[in-house]
């Protein structure tokens, strides 16, 4: 039996994304195969293809930075999951498929009740401001915070799990997203045409607690402006090159040594295995079960349309998340 998936086979626009046909294989030791339901379709997959990340994987390579299925066999030596378990994965690569193979040691279950693209959102998206609100830094109620990117999929997460945590918001966003900050409660900045320094320094003369960059390096200097003594920069956005990265890591250094009180942290994903966000994951399926947390899904596609959700998303005009689903979960 043949299925397909979407690969990239060199760097460039979504045009390079071609689907291909593989031969479906039984799952080898200690693997299982899993029919994927749900990907979404995030910037990392962008920067890879497009060739904007210091270590990237050669081409062709399949895009993919999470999926959610189902268990559709398994190979000898898994315990861990069994045929017909719904279940999901931080794959960096490879989910632009109908099928993938994962080690069952790195797959968490799903409840069943909860919707698949809703969840499929909380892998990567939801996960990175959790665990830099509650893990990197530890915000408290009426603490007062920057997201830098807040219009987009991490940084929608970051409102709502912001609003959640009580935090008093900025975000820097497009006029036409406003409304989505406003929504959270967030107090929206235009960074096109307004000074946030000095708008900041304005609303906050005591300065922010927290600031949340999911951009460059290049908010540093600026992101430190507005943060009071003892206030800390959590960076989570992905270098651009390896100059870019290395750039990054001099002004970490030397803005850490800076005698101003003030502190950068990072924050990536990819250095992790499922030990280190198995009980976020649980708390997002719960928050979201209890109708606490709502991705915002602009558009939902099928798999094989990865091409076309790739182009939206690069249109720059998404709010939130787009998710690639099964042609049956389309229909519902
Ligand atoms: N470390 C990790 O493990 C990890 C995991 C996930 C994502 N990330 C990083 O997080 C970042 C955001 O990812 P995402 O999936 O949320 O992307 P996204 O959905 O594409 O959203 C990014 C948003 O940033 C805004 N933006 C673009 N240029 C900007 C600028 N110069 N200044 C301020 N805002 C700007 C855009 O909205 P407006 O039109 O409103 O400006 C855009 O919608 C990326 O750098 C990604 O690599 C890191």
């Amino acid at each position: 039996m043949k299925y397909k998936s979407i690969v990239a086979t060199q760097r460039g626009g979504p045009e390079v994304l071609q689907i291909v046909e593989n031969e479906l294989r039984a799952p080898g030791n200690g693997e299982a195969r899993i029919r994927i339901q749900a990907v979404p379709v995030v910037q990392d997959d962008v920067a890879a293809r497009v060739g904007n990340r210091p270590f990237l994987p050669k081409t062709p390579f399949l895009p993919g930075y999470a999926i959610l299925g189902m268990v559709d066999a398994v190979g000898e030596g898994v315990t861990e999951v069994a045929v017909g378990d719904r279940v999901a994965a931080l794959t960096n690569f490879g989910g632009y498929a109908e099928y993938i193979y994962w080690k069952a040691k790195q797959l968490v279950h799903v409840p069943e009740k909860l919707d698949p693209a809703e969840a499929v959102v909380l892998i990567l998206n939801y996960l990175v401001p959790l665990q830099v609100m509650h893990t990197v830094v530890r915000v408290k109620p009426g603490d007062r915070v920057l997201i830098i990117g807040a219009s987009g999929g991490v940084g929608t997460a970051f409102l709502q799990l912001g609003k959640l945590a009580g935090l008093k918001m900025y975000g820097l966003a497009s006029p036409s997203k406003h409304k989505v900050l406003a929504d959270y409660g967030a107090i929206p900045i235009d960074y096109h045409t307004q000074n946030f320094v000095q708008v900041l320094r304005q609303a906050e003369p005591a300065g922010l607690d927290y600031v949340f960059n999911g951009m460059g390096e290049e908010y540093f200097e600026h992101g430190l402006a507005v943060l009071r003594r003892g206030g800390e920069l959590v960076h989570y956005g992905g270098p651009q090159s390896l100059a870019r990265f290395l750039l990054l890591v001099v002004k970490f250094v030397l803005y850490n040594l800076l005698p101003n009180g003030k502190k950068i942290k990072g924050y990536g994903t990819h250095t992790g295995n499922i030990a280190q966000f198995e009980g976020e994951w649980k708390r997002l399926f719960q928050l979201l079960d209890e109708g606490k947390i709502r991705p915002i899904i602009t558009d939902k596609l099928p798999i094989l349309e990865a091409r076309k959700a790739n182009e939206l998303l690069e249109s720059g005009q998404v709010i939130g998340n787009i998710v690639l689903l099964t042609p049956e979960l389309l229909k519902k």
